[in-house]
C-alpha cells in the first residue's frame, strides 16, 4: 500500500534518495506520488497522479523551486499513495501542507476521526483543499504552533489527537534540519548512516544505503537530525527503545535479473526457497528437525494442546495446509482463522493454546490485530514471517523466519512455498519424532528442491495451455485433502492477476452446488496427484466430463489413465501427498502468470491491490 521515504544529511541529495526510495516501494502498489525536499537550500514540492517516473520527470524538468530554505543539509520526504479517502488525483496525493506551505506531511494508514478534527479546524478558519484524511495533520500542527508550542511539541500534540492506524513523516522548512516521524500500527523505520538518517515505511527502500535501522514502535514519535535521533513514547506506560538493529538481506536480492516480471522470477525461485527454508533445519542424516527460532519456547510448546493459525489471503491458505500437516503429523488440533474475522470474534482460550500468525510482509494490519487480540490472555504467540524485523516478527514470542528474500510481485508465490515448508517442519518438530511420517518426510523435504526444478521444466507446456484458455471467463479449481487448500490458492492466484472469475472448491463438494456451473465453456483445473483420494477425484473428473466441461488435470508422472479423462494434463514428479501442494502450486502459479501475460496485464501490480495491506 502507501509508501513513505525521507532523508536528512549531508552525503546524499534528498531528492535523489526520495525518488529512488519511492521507486523501490513501487511494488507495494500505489496510484500517485509526491515529494517535498530541499537540496542546496531550494525547496521542491511536487505531486502527481500516476507513476514515480512521471514525478521524477517533473522534478528534472522544472524543479518547481518556489522557496529557498536556510540550510546546508539535504532534507525531505516523499510518498506513494494508494487511495483510501478520496480519488487518486494530484490534489489528494501526499505530501499535504498547511496554508503557508511550510509544513509537509505524508501518512500511511487511516485517520478514523479526521472528520471530527476537520470540523474543529474549519471552525478555527482552516481551509482544506483535498478529500484526504491526512490533510488534517499539517493544519493541526499549525494550530498548535500558533498556540505558541515548539515544533516537536506541536507535532506530538497533533499525533495524540489522531485515532486510527498510521505511520507519519513530517518536514517543516522552518526546521529545515529535522525530520519528524510517528507510528501507530503501521510500520516506519529509521535508517542510520554517518551524519545522515533515512526514513522508510519498508526497509527495502533503505538497503542500498544502510542496513542499520531503528524500528519505531506503536505510539513512538521521533525527532530525527543528521547526527542523532531522539525518540519518545506517547504511551505513558512504555519507554521508547530506539534500539539499532542490523537488517540481514542483500540489496541485489531485489533485482529482477533476466526475468520480464518479478512474479516469474519469484516462481522460479521455488527450489531455492525450499532450500533456504530447510537449510540447517531439516537434517535427514541424523533424523532431526531443528527450529532455532522455537528453542526459546521449547518448554511451553510441550504443553500445547490446541493451535489457532491466523493469516490473510495466500498466507491463510498456507495456514489451511498447516492444519492438515500439524493434525496428521503431530496430532494437535488446529483451527485456521482469517485474521479479519478472528480479531472480532469472542472465543474461549485456554493457557495451552498457541496462536501462529503467518505473514509474508509481517505488516498485514488484520494479522497484527489478531495477534494483539490474544496478548492479554498470556498465550503463546508464534510467527511464520518473511520480512525480518517486521511488526509481526517483533510482537510474537518466537517464530520461524521464511528466509525467502524480498517478495516484490503483489501476488505471493515464493512466500507460500516457504510458509508451507515451514509448517511441515513445525508439524515434524511438534511430533517430537513420534510420527511414522517423521523420517520419510525429512528425506522428502531434502530432495524437494530437485523435484521443484523438474516442475519448472514444464513451463513451456503450461504457457501453451495458458494461451489456449486465456479467453475463458470462469475457472473452477478442485482438489481433495492436501490439494483442497491448494485449489483455493490456485483460484486466488488466477483471479488476482488475470481478473478472471475463479473459484476453488473441495472436489467432494461438487455435487452440493458447483457442478451446476459446468458446461463446455467452464474449465476445471483438477488437482489429481497420486494419493489415497485419487479414485474419488477421478470420479469427480468423470462427472465433469459427462457435462462437457474442459478439464486441465495436474497428475503424478506415470498416471497414464488420466489422459483418457482430461482435456489437458500437466505431470508433476512423484511426491508424498503431504508435500504435493509444494509442487502442484508451482504449476498453478505459472498457469495464472501466463494467462495474465497473454491478456497483456500488469502482472506484478494488479489493479486495486497492494503488496502489504497495512489498513483494515
Ligand atoms: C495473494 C496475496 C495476498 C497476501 C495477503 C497476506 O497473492 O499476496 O493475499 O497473501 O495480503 O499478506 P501477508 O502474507 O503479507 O500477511
Amino acid at each position: 500500500m502507501c509508501g513513505i521515504v525521507g532523508y536528512i544529511g549531508d552525503k546524499n541529495s534528498a531528492t535523489d534518495f526520495v525518488i529512488n526510495g519511492l521507486r523501490a516501494l513501487e511494488y507495494r502498489g500505489y496510484d500517485s506520488a509526491g515529494i517535498a525536499t530541499t537540496d542546496g537550500g531550494k525547496l521542491i514540492y511536487l505531486k502527481n497522479a500516476g507513476r514515480v517516473n512521471s514525478l521524477a520527470k517533473l522534478v528534472a524538468e522544472n524543479g518547481n523551486t518556489y522557496q529557498t530554505v536556510d540550510s546546508k543539509l539535504s532534507c525531505g520526504i516523499g510518498h506513494t499513495r494508494w487511495a483510501t479517502h478520496g480519488r487518486p488525483t494530484k490534489v489528494n496525493a501526499h505530501p499535504h501542507t498547511n496554508a503557508d506551505k511550510k509544513i509537509f506531511v505524508v501518512c500511511n494508514g487511516i485517520i478514523e476521526n479526521y472528520q471530527e478534527l476537520k470540523s474543529t479546524l474549519e471552525e478555527k478558519g482552516y481551509k482544506f483543499v483535498s478529500e484526504t484524511d491526512t490533510e488534517v495533520i499539517p493544519h493541526l500542527i499549525d494550530s498548535y504552533l500558533k498556540e505558541g508550542e515548539d515544533f516537536f511539541t506541536a507535532f506530538k500534540m497533533a499525533v495524540s489527537d489522531l485515532r486510527g492506524a498510521y505511520a507519519i513523516a513530517t518536514y517543516c522548512i522552518d526546521k529545515p534540519e529535522v525530520l519528524y516521524a510517528a507510528r501507530l500500527s503501521s510500520p516506519i523505520v529509521i535508517g542510520v548512516g554517518e551524519n545522515e538518517h533515512f526514513i522508510a515505511s519498508d526497509p527495502s527502500a533503505l538497503i542500498n544505503n544502510t542496513k542499520k535501522v531503528i524500528f519505531l514502535n506503536d505510539f513512538e514519535v521521533a525527532e530525527i537530525k543528521a547526527d542523532k535521533v531522539h525518540i519518545e513514547s506517547l504511551d505513558g506506560a512504555k519507554a521508547a527503545t530506539g534500539e539499532v538493529v542490523e537488517l540481514d538481506y542483500e540489496a541485489e536480492e531485489s533485482d529482477i535479473g533476466k526475468y520480464p516480471h518479478f512474479m516469474l522470477k519469484e516462481i522460479h525461485e521455488a527450489p531455492a526457497t525450499i532450500e533456504s527454508a530447510t537449510r540447517g533445519r531439516v537434517k535427514p542424516s541424523i533424523n532431526t528437525v531443528k527450529l532455532g527460532g522455537l528453542e526459546a519456547v521449547k518448554q511451553q510448546l510441550t504443553h500445547i494442546d490446541r493451535i489457532i493459525i491466523t493469516a490473510c489471503g495466500t498466507s491463510y491458505y498456507a495456514g489451511l495446509l498447516g492444519e492438515y500437516l500439524i493434525e496428521e503429523i503431530a496430532g494437535i488440533p488446529v483451527e485456521v482463522e482469517l485474521a479479519s474475522e478472528f480479531k472480532y470474534r469472542s472465543e474461549p482460550f485456554t493457557r495451552n493454546t498457541a496462536v501462529i500468525a503467518i505473514s509474508q510482509s509481517g505488516e498485514t494490519a488484520d494479522t497484527i490485530a489478531a495477534i494483539k487480540k490474544v496478548e492479554d490472555y498470556g498465550i503463546l504467540k508464534l510467527g511464520i514471517v518473511n520480512a525480518t524485523g517486521s511488526t509481526i516478527a517483533r510482537i510474537t514470542d518466537a517464530g520461524v523466519y521464511c528466509h525467502a528474500g524480498p517478495e516484490q510481485s503483489v501476488a505471493s508465490t515464493k512466500a507460500f512455498m516457504a510458509q508451507v515448508t515451514i509448517l511441515a517442519e513445525i508439524a515434524l518438530h511438534l511430533s517430537d519424532g513420534k510420527s511414522k511420517l517423521f523420517s520419510p518426510l525429512l528425506k522428502e523435504l531434502s530432495v524437494l528442491p530437485e523435484k521443484a526444478k523438474k516442475v519448472l521444466e514444464a513451463e513451456p507446456q503450461i504457457k501453451e495451455l495458458a494461451k489456449k484458455y486465456a479467453d475463458c471467463r470462469d475457472f473452477l479449481f478442485m482438489g481433495r485433502g492436501y490439494l483442497y487448500p491448494c485449489a483455493l490458492e490456485g483460484a486466488l492466484k488466477l483471479k488476482e492477476i488475470s481478473y478472471i472469475h475463479a473459484e476453488g472448491c473441495s472436489a467432494g463438494e461438487m455435487k452440493h452446488g458447483p457442478l451446476a456451473m459446468i458446461d463446455e465453456n467452464f474449465p476445471t483445473v483438477a488437482l489429481a496427484a497420486e494419493g489415497p483420494l485419487l479414485d474419488k477425484m477421478l470420479s469427480n473428473i468423470e462427472e465433469i466430463k459427462a457435462r462437457k466441461g474442459p478439464i486441465i488435470a495436474i497428475a503424478t508422472e506415470g498416471n497414464d489413465n488420466i489422459e483418457r479423462l482430461a482435456t489437458d494434463v500437466i505431470f508433476i514428479p512423484k511426491v508424498r501427498e503431504q508435500l504435493q501442494p509444494l509442487l502442484v502450486v508451482i504449476v498453478l502459479q505459472l498457469f495464472a502468470y501466463h494467462i495474465a501475460v497473454n491478456k497483456g496485464l500488469n502482472v506484478d501490480r494488479p489493479r486495486n491491490l497492494a503488496k502489504s495491506v497495512t489498513v483494515e
